[in-house]
């Protein structure tokens, strides 16, 4: 057995390597950030909570014809997935006005656009993921625009299964983020995580918010949320 090496440490996960150079292993920490990591907290249960969710959404996603590197849950943290170089961008889908959108744009939170918008920022801690155009992706050489379109498609084809589907668990998909990354033959593949971090998921019915907002905001309690999204999405009404 190979002495298994901690390949990447991030905000919410680390990644190590395993016998397999193919396969990476991602194990979720219970670490919460928020604003560019000037907030943050340990929560109890979140790392669980974001592996299943994530987990649960990548097997639908792929039952749905979209490739990813998801390859199976193994613990209760810990995830195989394939090794992938990622593409330096986080892709922004939004169908609500919410968050960034409402402040830069001064829109009211809650409308609902009249299409979605897809947006991509630089993935930059140091300058705090600043938001950029095509033009921007392509001279800094951060994708090829063919690459991007692909990234685009998919992230619009990821947004019409996932909106159904929280749909159908009586949830809003507001907005959400996705990363992308590259096999060692080119092709592209949703990557990373999708989980109440990552999204915005409000009730349908009250407008709550079952998302980290809760912990941005200082709302309440963030694993009850969570909790809930984890509960519909293994609900029977919206177990397909
Ligand atoms: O903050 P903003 O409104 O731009 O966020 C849009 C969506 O992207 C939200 O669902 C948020 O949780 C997600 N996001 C993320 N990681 C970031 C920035 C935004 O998951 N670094």
């Amino acid at each position: 057995m190979v002495e298994q090496e901690l390949l990447y440490e991030g905000k919410a996960k680390r990644i190590y390597s395993t016998d397999n150079p193919e396969i990476v292993r991602v194990k979720y920490k219970n670490s919460a950030t928020a604003f560019n990591g000037e907030k943050k907290a340990e929560i109890a249960g979140k790392g669980r909570l974001n592996n299943e969710i994530t987990s649960l959404l990548f097997s639908k996603l792929m039952d749905s014809g979209i490739d990813t590197h998801f390859v199976e849950k193994t613990s209760e943290l810990e995830q195989l997935v394939k090794r992938v170089t990622i593409v330096p961008l986080e892709v922004v889908v939004r169908n609500i006005v919410a968050g960034s959108l409402s402040k830069r744009m001064g829109l009211d939170e809650g409308v609902v656009l009249a299409k979605p918008i897809v947006e991509f920022y630089y993935k930059r801690d140091d300058l705090g993921d600043p938001i950029v155009n095509e033009d921007h992706i392509a001279s800094l050489e951060l994708a090829k625009p063919e690459e991007l379109q692909t990234i685009k498609e998919i992230a619009l084809r990821v947004n019409n299964i996932l909106v159904d589907h929280f749909n159908e668990c009586n949830v809003r998909l507001v907005d959400f983020k996705l990363e992308f990354g590259k096999l060692n033959d080119g092709s592209i593949l949703l990557a990373d995580e999708i989980s109440p971090d990552t999204c915005r998921l409000w009730d349908k019915e009250t407008n709550a918010k079952f998302d980290k907002d809760v912990f941005r905001r200082d709302l309440g309690n963030l694993t009850d949320g969570y909790e809930e999204i984890l509960k519909r999405l293994g609900g029977l009404s919206c177990s397909k």
